[in-house]
């Protein structure tokens, strides 16, 4: 288990035209299912796409998103784009180029979605972001666990937010009107991303005191 989590990479390029197995699939959602959430509350949904079809088109759509070119988090405080650059095309390629991608919905009880979020001010809104941190937490150890099992059944692939540059296609095309928090594309490609160094000075120790 540990060299699967320390030899995970995101895989973007290469991945063979194979279908994955359902019985493959059906292990790798049901390893998201198991984890853990704030309250037991499981706030995903996941929508498990191998249509070619379907693929295709939410690539397209994605990729000729108004403001793709400039689809990167800005900062609250003024609303300017923050340093990076935007990564859309790259993102709609693979999703254009896997056989399998699991778009992950917020059901969202806690927060009842952004638009509602956004709508909130003051005490109110500050506890709306805890609930709906709480949620994306839940749903990042659903999408982790999912992309760690992938990898124990021979696949890699790439976790991506992007694609909700186009949230509105994607309701509207898997039949929901709640958030997503992206969607996991997997395939069988050649893994070959090194693993990455340990940072050490993310870690912070407070040790027992032992001249005490
Ligand atoms: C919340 C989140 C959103 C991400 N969105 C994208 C994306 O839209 N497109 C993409 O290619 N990679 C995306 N990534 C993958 C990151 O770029 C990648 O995890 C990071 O660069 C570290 O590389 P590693 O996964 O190989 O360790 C995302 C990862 C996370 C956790």
């Amino acid at each position: 288990m540990i060299e699967t989590i320390l030899g995970r990479r995101s895989v973007r390029e290469a991945f063979a035209e194979r279908a994955v197995p359902e019985e493959v699939v059906r292990s790798i959602v049901s390893c998201g299912l198991a984890a853990p959430s704030s309250k037991n509350a499981q706030p995903w949904r996941l929508h498990v796409v191998t249509d070619r079809a379907i693929l295709g088109h939410l690539a397209r759509t994605v990729e000729q998103a108004k403001n793709a070119a400039r689809y990167v988090p800005l900062d609250p405080a003024t609303g300017e784009p923050r340093r990076w650059t935007s990564t859309v095309a790259e993102s709609a390629h693979v999703l254009g180029h896997v056989p399998l991608a699991i778009f992950i919905e917020n059901r969202g009880e806690f927060s009842s979605g952004r638009t509602t979020v956004a709508a909130a001010t003051g005490d109110v809104l500050r506890s709306a972001l805890v609930g709906y941190g709480f949620e994306m937490i839940g749903l990042g150890a659903c999408i982790q666990t999912m992309w760690l099992a992938a990898e124990h059944h021979g696949l890699h692939g790439v976790f991506m937010g992007d694609p909700l540059i186009a949230e509105d296609e994607i309701r509207s095309t898997l039949g929901t009107d709640n958030d997503f928090a992206g969607v996991l594309c997997l395939g069988y490609a050649d893994g070959g991303v090194p693993p990455k160094e340990y940072v050490d000075d993310l870690v912070v120790w407070h040790r027992p005191d032992e001249t005490a």
